[in-house]
């Protein structure tokens, strides 16, 4: 099984996501078993965020984990405008309370705003002493803002930088990944199916997906964690079929030509591309 090593927890390098869980698209309780049926398949992280339906992605995630907290890895996320001072500290308290936990495993800087960074780790490293958070990372961060914040007093203590990755959109392996590379770090893949869009249709993914018997799902996600230990990818499903077949990822391993024929059809990156976000 493809595993990381996160904030020195080993986690199978597929997690689940949570964007437009909880926000009425599904019922809850669809989507409650797609995530506990991924916890049941042996998987670990979540991933949430305050922003979330406004916080109802990580009361659902409450309710779904209440008397698993254990199994899990959970990472949330804290809007830029909160990373700093009191608001720091009351926005990880009102995600801890919907989530009806004590600690966040990880807990990220969204995305970079404009709270001095030196204040917002000084933040982190006040809530890890109080026990609320076990690490903390960022995301958003293209690869010179990430460097920043590594030079920073106590910036390596970053745990991850969870970035967009998926195999139509690769600008990340030209830098960013070879920097996290040599910082021991692991990248945390969002949005690793294209959102669901049209990636999962492209004829390549169906075909090796075919010859493997799983869907073009589980080639893209297992093609995001190809290299053992770099990348974890965190799709999101509230369909329990779909979260199996997520999980299934951890278990594939493409071969040379597989892994060949995709670069043909999807080029890695020959130049620096500015960072994608959604
Ligand atoms: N840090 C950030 O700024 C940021 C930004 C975006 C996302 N994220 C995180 O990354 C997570 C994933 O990103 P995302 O939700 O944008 O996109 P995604 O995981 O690439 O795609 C999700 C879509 O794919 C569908 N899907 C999932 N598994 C499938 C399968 N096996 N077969 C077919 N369809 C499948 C889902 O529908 P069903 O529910 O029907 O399965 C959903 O519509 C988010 O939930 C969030 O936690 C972080």
């Amino acid at each position: 099984m493809q595993t990381v090593t996160l904030a020195g927890q080993e986690v199978p390098a597929i997690g689940m996501g949570s964007w437009h869980l909880g926000v009425g698209r599904r019922s809850g309780q669809e989507e409650i078993a797609a995530l506990q049926a991924g916890l049941d398949a042996g998987l670990k992280l979540i991933d949430t965020a305050e922003m979330y339906g406004d916080g109802t992605s990580e009361t659902l995630i409450g309710q779904a984990i209440r008397r698993r907290r254990d199994a899990v890895f959970l990472v949330s996320k804290v809007y830029p405008f909160h990373a700093g001072g009191k608001a720091l500290e009351q926005a990880c308290n009102a995600s801890l309370a919907r989530l009806g936990v004590e600690y966040l495993d990880l807990y990220l800087l969204h995305w970079p705003g404009s709270v001095p960074l030196e204040e917002t780790l000084a933040g982190f490293e006040r809530l890890q002493s109080a026990g609320k958070i076990r690490a903390w990372g960022i995301s958003n961060f293209d690869t010179d803002e990430m460097e920043t914040v590594l030079a920073l007093k106590g910036g390596e203590q970053c745990a991850t930088n969870q970035v967009l990755y998926h195999p139509a959109s690769r600008g990340i392996e030209y830098d960013l990944l070879p920097a996290c590379r040599r910082h021991h770090m692991p990248v945390m893949a969002y949005a690793p199916l294209g959102s669901g869009n049209r990636l999962l249709k492209h004829p390549l993914l169906t075909e090796i997906g075919d010859a493997c018997g799983v869907s073009a799902a589980t080639v893209a996600l297992a093609w995001a964690i190809r290299r053992q230990g770099e990348v974890i990818a965190i799709p999101e499903s509230g369909d329990v079929k779909h979260t199996l077949a997520n999980a299934a990822a951890c278990r594939l391993t493409l071969d040379e030509q597989m892994l060949a024929q995709i670069d043909r059809a999807f080029p890695a990156p020959a130049r620096k591309m500015p960072l994608d976000i959604l």
